[in-house]
């Protein structure tokens, strides 16, 4: 019975990214820096009644997905009892979670459990010692043992999410592309997004079209129709694989029409665009709880969402943030 929720270029909104925290256990160089994000402490972060209380208002004007973010998710404690409330939410048709995959081994079944229904799984290389280089310390066997978790606990195969980035990553792509053959899963290329303004980042810029050129010289591949919640990708399939392709070409072709979604951050800030600088505060609503400014704030949020971005490879983003501050 709930009409759905569109925004001012008819877009339909049905996606809510939800971020739990900005600490990870892993600093991957681009996406923080080496001594880590600031520590905000627990009052800086908003509590689990708090994002509850956003997921149900959230719903309640037509988000059917919500996708769980952080920095990384799992790091923060009592998470599982959270998600087994926000999947009690009548009304939210998938509940998913993005992960860097650690502490999947142990977490797994819990997280299904809980009702989570998928999982993404952040992996930029296969091979031990480069894991090692580009997220300051990962254990790549922990990520692939959490892989196999998943499907132990019940999971759909993860989708992986691949950061493609020029001279760092960029001959894995075709050990990626056959895991799509070899492990089953379905793999995503995405374009390295210039967030954070370091010195030299567009040379790391690698786009989507070269990735699938890159696997054109060895594979044929078939375009893939897209889902309904199906986000920002773009998917193809080797013949015969079970796992598809894709590429999420976030700075060289824009999505932004196809645009279904908002994000709230840990600390409570909402954004109609990833990259727009307006971000709403939502903890006056909060603090005390006040469940119809809270719906009205959000829907504001939706009203003013942005067209897209206009980021191009080779200059430098308007913004200033840290994808784990974000949640992506
Ligand atoms: P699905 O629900 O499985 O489609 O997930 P998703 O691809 O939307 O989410 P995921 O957390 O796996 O993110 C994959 C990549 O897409 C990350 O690098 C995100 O930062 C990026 N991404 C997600 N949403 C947006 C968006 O609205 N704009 C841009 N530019 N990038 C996005
Ligand atoms: N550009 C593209 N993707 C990024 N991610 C983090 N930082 C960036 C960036 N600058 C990815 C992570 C994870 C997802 C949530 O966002 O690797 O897969
Ligand atoms: Fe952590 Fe993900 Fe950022 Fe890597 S990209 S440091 S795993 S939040």
């Amino acid at each position: 019975g709930q009409a759905p929720l569109r925004d001012t270029y008819n877009r339909r909104i049905n996606y809510l990214r939800l971020s739990v925290t900005d600490r990870c256990n892993l600093r991957c160089f681009y996406c923080m820096p080496a001594e880590g994000v600031q520590d905000v402490g627990h009052c800086g972060v908003l509590s689990f009644e708090e994002l509850q209380m956003i997921a149900e208002c959230a719903v309640r004007l037509g988000i059917e997905k919500i996708r769980i973010t952080g920095g990384e998710p799992t790091v923060r404690a009592g998470l599982v009892d959270f998600l087994a409330k926000l999947s009690a939410i009548p009304g939210l048709r998938h509940l998913a979670l993005t992960t860097n995959g650690l502490l999947l081994e142990q977490m797994a079944a819990d997280l299904y459990r809980a009702g989570v229904q998928r999982l993404n799984v952040s992996l930029d290389s296969l091979n031990p010692q480069r894991f090692r280089e580009i997220t300051r310390g990962g254990d790549l066997h922990k990520v692939l043992a959490g892989l196999d978790a998943a499907l132990a606990a019940g999971f759909p195969h993860p989708k992986i999410n691949v950061v493609i980035m020029r001279g760092i990553n960029d001959a894995e792509i075709l050990d990626f592309a056959e895991l799509t053959r070899t492990r089953g899963c379905p793999v995503r290329f995405i374009e390295y997004m210039p967030v954070v303004r370091e010195e030299g980042w567009h040379r790391l810029c690698f786009s989507g079209q070269e990735v699938l050129q890159r696997i054109a010289e060895k594979y044929r591949l078939e375009p893939i129709d897209k889902g309904a919640f199906s986000g920002p990708s773009q998917d193809f399939r080797i013949p015969g694989a079970m796992g598809s392709i894709g590429i999420i070409t976030a700075v060289s072709g824009h999505f932004c029409n196809d645009c279904n979604r908002i994000r709230v951050t840990a600390r409570g800030q909402a954004k109609g665009c990833l990259f727009s600088d307006e971000k709403t505060d939502l903890l006056p609503f909060l603090r005390p709880p006040d469940c119809q400014a809270l719906c009205a704030a959000l829907q504001r949020i939706v009203a003013s969402k942005p067209e897209g971005h206009a980021i191009k490879c080779g200059e430098y983003a308007h913004s200033n943030f840290s994808m784990a501050q974000v949640g992506g």
